[in-house]
């Protein structure tokens, strides 16, 4: 079905693009028993696969990374997709219109997208009406930014203001310092930065969790384009700070064989298939330099159970997509979790978690 419709879908501008199919799937689930149907046609089908990370129960190791709702508009369409949870954001404090347009753009030989969106966002207060509106149907991350025009000295009010927020509707928040579209945004994560970022962080979170009486965990996401020293310095802050997760990674701004390709020059961050293996390296030396202590949400370039078990294998604990979404439609999220669980049932393991282990012991 989507095969059919992506030809038609992609003589539209991208943005405009991914905006109707959203807003479309919305107004759908409003016929009765459509709802049903679709998670009926995707939902259902995908296989469960439990893993177990930062005390969460992922029914499914494959999540939506952050971007494709901002605002939390489509929390109920996209449950309905079979995804094992959803990661909304990155919203900022205060609205801002992000970037003028395009700021979207297709490399589709190349499976690929350039974004320089720039945190588009309804803000906190209009995004939590939102997701009260839809409640929960699933496990949701809030991933959270800084405003542009907040000063990169000030970026850590925004980053409080914003878990304040949101942290009583998500089952984890992701903290965004690697977006290359805010201009400085990245330069949050210089150790002397990151380090006075993640304190203040760490710290709110326990005054929170005491107030609420419910701990909901902090994941950090990094970009592919750190060197093996500053990847070994975030983990150490990350260790050092007990934060939960590492989201591993954002959009790149390098073009790995891409010289050729039109829109290649467009500033923005490129993701899709040519950041598959920038991502998984990163992975992989994140996990060494981790040692398995904090969980790795792997993400970058996945567009099937191989390259999903690839940066398993490297360290991963849980995947996420956005680009093969575009690209493969809805169905790639049980193309995934189905092909993992033959992984898992040919190795002769009763669990994604126990095949994993073994594939990591093999690979030393
Ligand atoms: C159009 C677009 C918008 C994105 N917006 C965000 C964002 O707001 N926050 C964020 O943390 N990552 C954002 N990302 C990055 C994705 O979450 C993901 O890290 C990246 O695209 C790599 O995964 P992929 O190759 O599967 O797309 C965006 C990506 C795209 C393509």
């Amino acid at each position: 079905m989507y095969k059919l419709l992506r030809p038609l879908l992609f003589r539209l501008d991208a943005e405009v693009s991914h905006n109707s199919v959203f807003l479309f799937l919305r107004l759908v689930r409003r016929i009765p028993g459509a709802a049903r149907l679709l998670r009926a046609l995707h939902g259902r089908r995908t296989p469960r696969l439990p893993v177990e990370v930062m005390d969460l129960q992922f029914p499914n190791p494959v999540g939506l990374a952050a971007g494709l709702d901002k605002d939390g508009r489509y929390i109920e369409a996209l449950a309905d997709l079979g995804f094992g949870w959803i990661e909304l954001g990155t919203v900022t404090p205060r609205p801002q219109p992000g970037n003028p347009r395009p700021r979207l753009f297709r490399l589709p030989r190349r499976a690929a997208l350039i974004n320089r969106m720039g945190f588009p966002s309804v803000g906190v207060e209009r995004f939590v009406e939102n997701l009260k509106r839809q409640g929960m149907p699933c496990l949701l991350g809030v991933n959270i930014g800084k405003n542009s025009d907040t000063p990169l000295a000030e970026a850590s009010a925004d980053y409080l203001a914003a878990l304040r927020a949101v942290y009583n509707h998500a089952d984890y928040v992701a903290v965004n310092i690697s977006s290359p579209n805010t201009p400085g945004l990245r330069d949050l994560q210089n150790q002397g930065n990151l380090a006075e970022l993640l304190r203040a962080l760490k710290r709110e979170q326990e005054r929170l969790a005491r107030a609420h009486g419910a701990y909901v965990p902090l994941a950090l996401k990094i970009a592919p384009d750190l060197n093996a020293e500053q990847i070994a310095a975030v983990a150490q802050l990350v260790l050092e700070h007990r934060f939960d997760a590492v989201i591993a990674t954002n959009t790149t701004l390098a073009r790995p064989g891409l010289e050729t390709e039109p829109p290649a020059n467009e500033a923005g961050g490129l993701s899709g298939r040519p950041l598959k293996d920038l991502a998984t390296d990163v992975i992989r030396q994140l996990y060494r330099r981790l040692g398995g202590k904090v969980p790795i949400i792997g993400v970058g370039g996945v567009e099937n159970a191989a390259d999903a078990w690839d940066k398993l294998v490297a360290g991963a604990d849980l995947i996420q997509i956005y680009t093969a979404l575009i690209y493969e439609g809805p169905g790639v999220v049980r193309k995934i979790v189905s092909g993992l669980q033959q992984r898992v049932r040919a190795m002769r393991c009763t669990t994604l978690r126990e095949a994993i282990e073994r594939a990591r012991a093999e690979a030393r």
